[in-house]
């Protein structure tokens, strides 16, 4: 008996060493431990031996399931290791190959223009605030010495949603808003979407963006809105850019201005861009009106401010010389990519 599992051992144990694949390991396994294997008959046999010797012959079957099943699982590790091994070979990476770009998005034009605007007047001690798009019309209109039948009503056109609200037609509405919410000093930019019952064209759009400024203190005169703006402007178009003030009519301020820069396509010589004229308009400017502060319950005696706003489409336009506005909502990515 003991040469019978002597002989079935070395057989196992050679059928191991020779199998070269996982499949063939398994193999070998089945046709010695499986349940119809060499050894598991071998234990079958278990009734034809004495019975003092049944404990003895256990022990020797067991002993060489143990081996067997040892040596299956050596062979085993050694197979994955050799199998390892053979990956990270042919797997090895060339890290000097160039890689593959993926495209990033950036921000649209409009959102860089807003951002560099507003970044300009943070620096000089202003802070950033949003207001609603739909709005009511007294903070449109009324509160800003905008009456009904004010003849600057005409020339904003309005959506309204009924007799009291409307989709704002501007900014200005933030700076009774703002003031309303706190004390004075306030020194405060508004970014934002503004509506107009314009049709599309090249200059015009339903919808499109301004930015609002409102600083409010003692002592502010008109020299401090000159000389903001035009820290603005120079930061913004560049140094060598002349600005210019040019009275003009707003309701909510008084005295109220149009700042113009200097054509940056002819210097100011005069060409078709600035149409001959040598100057460029990109912002309504003023003291912010004593009705203005009256309605929100400040003292025109004691407090002044000056108030501005522009359009982000007209001054990403001029700054980088296009004249369509469109090109802003068509969302073509060969125009997108340039910026
Ligand atoms: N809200 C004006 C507009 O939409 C622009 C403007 C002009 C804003 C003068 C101001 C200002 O704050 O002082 O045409």
């Amino acid at each position: 008996m003991r040469d019978r599992v002597e002989a079935l051992v070395e057989r196992a144990l050679s059928a191991i060493d020779s199998a070269e694949s996982a499949e063939a390991l398994e193999e070998a396994r089945v046709r010695i431990l499986g349940r119809k294997g060499e050894l598991t008959a071998l234990l079958r046999q278990m009734k034809q031996v004495d019975p003092d010797d049944r404990p003895a012959f256990g022990a020797m079957v067991n002993a060489a399931r143990d081996r067997v099943q040892q040596e299956l699982e050596r062979r085993g590790q050694a197979m994955e290791a050799r199998e390892r091994a053979r990956k990270l070979e042919s797997d090895t990476i060339d890290v000097t190959m160039p890689g593959r770009i993926r495209p990033t998005g950036d921000l649209h034009p409009l959102t860089q223009g807003i951002r560099e605007v507003t970044q300009i007047f943070v620096q000089m001690g202003f802070t950033v605030v949003e207001g609603p798009e739909i709005e009511t019309d007294f903070y449109n209109f009324e509160a800003l010495n905008t009456p009904p039948f004010h003849p600057a009503r005409d020339v904003q056109d309005t959506f309204y949603i009924n007799d009291f609200v409307l989709l704002r037609t501007q900014t200005s509405p933030m700076q009774v808003r703002q003031m309303e919410g706190q004390d004075p000093p306030v020194r405060v930019v508004v970014p934002g979407k503004v509506y107009r019952r314009d049709p599309m064209d090249a200059t015009h759009s339903p919808v499109f963006h301004q930015i609002e400024g409102l600083l409010v203190d003692k002592d502010v005169t008109f020299a401090d809105l000159a000389g903001t703006l035009t820290q603005f402007a120079r930061t913004f178009y560049g140094k060598d850019r002349k600005v210019r003030f040019r009275p003009h009519y707003f309701p909510f301020t008084e005295p109220s201005a149009e700042m113009d820069v200097s054509c940056a396509l002819c210097g100011g010589q005069g060409c078709r861009v600035c149409k001959y004229e040598g100057w460029i308009e990109i912002l309504g400017s003023g003291m912010v009106h004593p009705n203005v502060l009256r309605a929100v319950g400040y003292d025109p005696d004691e407090l002044t401010g000056f108030a501005f706003g522009m359009g982000v489409e007209r001054i990403v336009m001029l700054k980088y010389g296009f004249d369509d506005v469109r090109l802003l909502y068509e969302n073509d990515l060969r125009f997108l990519e340039q910026f």
